[in-house]
Order: C-alpha cells, then structure tokens, then sequence
C-alpha cells in the first residue's frame, strides 16, 4: 500500500503563457529574444501556439488520465499599457479555464511566471518598489474576471530564481556576461530609445532589489485575489534544489540556503500552499558549488539526473513553512523518454515517503506538459511529456505520458511497469 496517494490527490502538467502560448510580443522577453547580441538561442516565436490550440491540448491532458492543469495567465496580454485592461484577452483565459472544467481538470493558475509586460521593465521592472502595486492591481483585475473558475493560484513563479542561478552557476559562462556590461543591453537602447539600467527583466537586473520587491507584491498579490471572487488556496512557488555539504561544505550550503530558498520560504506566512518546484540536487565544498559528481547522469541542462531531490526539498519546505506542499513542477530534460520514466519514478516513490511519514503533499506537476520554449537555452532541451513539431504543430504523445497518466488514473505506483 506505500504506493497509495490520497484521494483528491492532484496529477498533472505544468506549462507557463510564454514557453508554450507563442507570439508574446508584448512581453519584455519577446524584446531580450530579438535584441542584437540576444544571449537566447533563438526566439520564442510561435512556441507550441498553445494560444490557440488550448481546446485540443486540454482535452489530450484529460484523455491521458490527469486531472489538473497548471498554467499561467500572461499579464502582458491582460494589461498591454499600464493601467489598461484587455477585456479580449481575459475572455481568453477564462475559455481556457472553462475548457480545464469541462474535462474535469483542476486549474491551477500562476499570474507571473517570469514575463512581464514591456511598460514594466522599461519603468526598472521588480526593481522599482512600486511594481509590488501594479502586480497587485492586476491579479485583483484578473480575479474579478476569473476567479469564480479558478482551482488554485500561485502568485509568482519562482521569485528567488534570480538568486539561484547566481549562486549555483547554473547560467552558461556567456550568459553570465549579461550581469556586466555586454553588446545586448546596448542593442536595448537602440530599440527601445532607453538607456540600459532602466530596463529590466527578472532575471536580468539587481536580484537583491528584485526580491524584495517581489517578496511585497506577492502578500500585496495574495490579500487581492482573497478579495475576489471564488474560494481558492493561494500560495507561491520556489525553485529549491536538494542543496547538499560535502567535506567542510555545510558554512557555504547554510548560507546559500539561507539566502536562495529560507527568506522566501519564511514569506509564506499566511498562505494556504507551498509550491515545491525541484529539479537536481546542489553540492558544495568549502569553496562553494561543486562540479557534477563523476560518474552521475547528466540531463540536457548538463545538471546532475537526480530524483531523489524531491524528497528531500518537500520534507525542507515543509518543516519550514508547516504548510501543505503542491508539487508545483518537477521533470527532467532528457531525448531517451525512458530515463523520463525511471525519474518520475524514483521522485514519485520520494512523494509516496513523505505522505507516510504523515506530510500533507497535495500534489504532483510534471514539467513539462510539451517540449517548449526553454528560455536562454530555447527548444533544445526536452522536457515535455508530448513533443511538439514546430513546423506543423503536431503533437506526439510519449511513452512518459501515458505512463504517468495511468499512473494518475490509479493513484498509485503500484504495478506500474514503464
Ligand atoms: C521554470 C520553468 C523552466 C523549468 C525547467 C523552472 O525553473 O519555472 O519555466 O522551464 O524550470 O528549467
């Protein structure tokens, strides 16, 4: 019986507007991907023009056995010019939550998941205080047009990722030159007629400033969308990774943790949820993060495969914050689907010893429901559940899927062979 999930239990994909909807223009992402010296891959473009395809890829999530969605509303859609509102396209997202309802899947909404409209990075984006209230006016305004639909809403995705990815080095050595003074901040002026150090995007600016700015905007975010309509848990999700201290290694891992994933797991006070999103596990020696172990897998991300970090950051977060844990995304980027399986596994079977030792784990997002938009990195790295043709748009469903749809229809592992 160890595993059993409990009725109720949550199972399914997570997307976010930018990686998967296509055609964002509006955002200040779809401004860094057409910058000259842009440090992305390649644009974002059409994505899996999930903006339009939404009915047929609710109705797939449902037919495979899951029954939630997790995916986010875009506020450069819904407010393209500051202080105004598009009526078109919040009309949009609650057919998108209607079609969640009709095939009976929970939707689980995020109102940022790290793009922004272009106004708000022009005016210094999470770095000017005042974007705390503007995040607040729009979750209020998409609250009162959407939430009597609404299952459960994360306010920002992963705001301490900034300060991840500076502490594990997990930007690629070209990347890290954005931080200073490269060639594309400059192709910024040109396009957008301001000088550089007004612009700026999540991750790209001050991440101190950034977070706690960030930090105030999701309690200020919270309390508005309480205030609306629909009764739904409202909570945050966070970017942890199973931070590990080998030889002499605990000074620096305390201290990374204490900056990267406590400050934000100590703001969720009052909040009816924790969104654990994990992916790898971090080592550090005295010196700081350590290279991969030899002889450990590594994903397309070139982090180390490991599952079993799951476990562990459901159990960190939830001593932490005492509140229930929704894995909000969990996932590996990898072309052999049967190596996604055996991950899936393994992290699940973590899941199934957390609810024995009496934790309260709602549910399980798998990231991601398509090989999508992988930000700097683009479409190389597969992560999704269903591939995607970019050409034709046709979508292929992979083993992984229908291995973990049953596994939903279940709820359980029991007997699941991939
Ligand atoms: C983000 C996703 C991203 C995924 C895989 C998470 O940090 O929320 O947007 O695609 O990790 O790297």
């Amino acid at each position: 019986m160890g595993a059993m999930f409990p009725d109720g239990f949550l199972w399914g994909t997570a997307t976010s507007a930018h990686q998967v909807e296509g055609g964002n223009v509006n955002s200040d992402f779809w401004v860094l991907e057409h910058t000259p010296g842009a440090i992305f891959q390649e644009p974002s473009g059409d994505a899996c023009d999930h903006y339009h395809r939404y009915p047929q890829d609710i109705a797939l999530f449902a037919e495979l056995g899951f029954n939630t969605y997790r995916f986010s509303i875009e506020w450069a859609r819904i407010e393209p010019e500051k202080g105004h509102f598009s009526l078109a396209a919040l009309e949009h997202y609650r057919r998108v939550l209607g079609a969640c309802h009709e095939h009976g899947l929970t939707p689980i909404v995020t109102f940022h998941h790290f793009t922004s409209p272009r106004w708000l990075a022009l005016e210094g984006g999470w770095e000017e205080r005042g974007a705390a209230e503007r995040f607040a006016r729009y979750c209020e305004r998409a609250v009162q047009h959407l939430g009597d639909l609404i299952g459960a809403g994360c306010t920002i995705n992963e705001p301490n990722v900034p300060l991840l990815i500076r502490h594990m080095g997990f930007l690629p050595p070209e990347a890290e030159a954005v931080f200073s003074d490269p060639p594309w901040r400059q192709g910024f002026k040109k396009s957008l007629g301001c000088i550089p150090e007004q612009f700026s995007a999540f991750i790209f600016g001050d991440a101190l400033r950034a977070r706690d700015t960030m930090l105030r905007a999701h309690r200020l975010a919270v309390e508005a969308i309480k205030s609306g309509p629909g009764d739904f848990p409202v909570g945050i999700t966070l970017a942890l990774s199973d931070m590990q201290a080998v030889e002499g290694g605990e000074a620096r891992r305390d201290r990374a943790q204490a900056e990267v994933e406590e400050v934000f797991l100590e703001a969720t006070h009052g909040d009816d949820f924790v969104g654990v999103q994990t992916y790898t596990r971090t080592r550090f020696g005295p010196d700081g993060t350590l290279p991969p172990e030899e002889g450990v897998e590594l994903t397309q991300m070139g982090y180390e495969f490991w599952p079993e970090a799951l476990e562990a950051t459901i159990r960190y977060a939830a001593a932490k914050t005492g509140l229930p844990v929704l894995v909000t995304e969990n996932g590996v980027a990898t072309d052999d689907d049967t190596r996604r399986i055996e991950y899936v596994r393994r992290a699940l079977q973590g899941v199934t010893r957390c609810l024995a030792d009496g934790l309260d784990v709602r549910g399980y997002c798998y990231w991601s429901a398509f090989d999508n938009f992988e930000w700097m990195l683009g479409y190389r790295p597969t992560f999704g559940l269903i591939a995607v043709d970019r050409q034709t748009q046709a979508r292929t469903v992979k083993s992984s899927a229908r291995w973990l749809g049953a596994v939903a229809r279940a709820n359980s592992l029991e007997g699941m062979k991939g």
